[in-house]
């Protein structure tokens, strides 16, 4: 499931997450990948003091993990702490998949879901769409400033060259107690058909029933 989640953040807190952003200084994205994502990775990652990074992450982390649709379509027990990568002209990620494993020894965590949140608005840049490799075929996403996309990170996908401008944005993985990707999708099905009761009958007993096997589901599948 591939799925835009409009709106993360606000005007407000972009303006302050960049401002952080152009406070610290950026290096070769290469530096922190795996083996083989590093013949294709072709960005730079923002390195800062950790003062900044943490102000930062709490600012971008703090809006993604409120978010209800965040919560209901990635189910997250666990999330990384984010890289910020900006592409400038002639920058890109080639096809890869996302390192299963991450974290530090002890902290280690599985990535389920990719998460990346545009910081800046598609106008910027030329290029830079986000491919995903869906069951569908190609997707290509350049949503606007403030919007996270999640996908399975077991996905291929790769970021077309930037041509002109710049592309900055913020990734992140989470472990999800919902490890296989059908069902998360399912859930998050039944999730919007509940959400859509609540909201139209409240009382019914339809709503009841859809609600409490939502409920009910996501305690049968759920792995912490
Ligand atoms: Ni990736």
């Amino acid at each position: 499931m591939l799925l835009e989640i409009p709106g993360v953040l606000d005007a407000q807190k972009l303006a302050q997450a960049r401002a952080l952003i152009e406070r610290g200084r950026f290096v070769d994205g290469r530096l922190s990948a795996g083996k083989t994502a590093a013949r294709v990775k072709h960005n730079e990652e923002l390195k800062s003091d950790a003062r900044l990074m943490e102000s930062l992450n709490s600012l971008v982390m703090g809006a993604l993990l409120q978010h209800p649709l965040f919560q209901a379509a990635a189910m997250p027990c666990r999330v990384a702490t984010p890289y910020y990568a900006r592409y400038t002209t002639g920058m890109s990620y080639g096809d890869h998949v996302d390192d299963p494993v991450m974290g530090p020894p002890g902290g280690q965590y599985r990535s389920d879901v990719s998460t990346t949140l545009f910081l800046n608005e598609p106008d910027d840049y030329a290029g830079g769409e986000l491919v995903i490799d869906t069951t569908y075929g190609e997707q290509q996403v350049k949503p606007a400033a403030g919007s996270a996309v999640i996908y399975p990170s077991s996905s291929l996908h790769h970021i077309n060259e930037v041509t002109s401008g710049e592309r900055l944005v913020a990734v992140t993985w989470s472990q999800s107690m919902l490890r296989d990707p059908d069902k998360r999708e399912l859930v998050f099905q039944l999730y919007q058909a509940r959400e859509s009761l609540l909201e139209s009958q409240p009382e019914s007993a339809t709503a009841t029933r859809v609600d409490h096997a939502y409920v009910n589901l996501v305690r049968m599948w759920s792995e912490l």
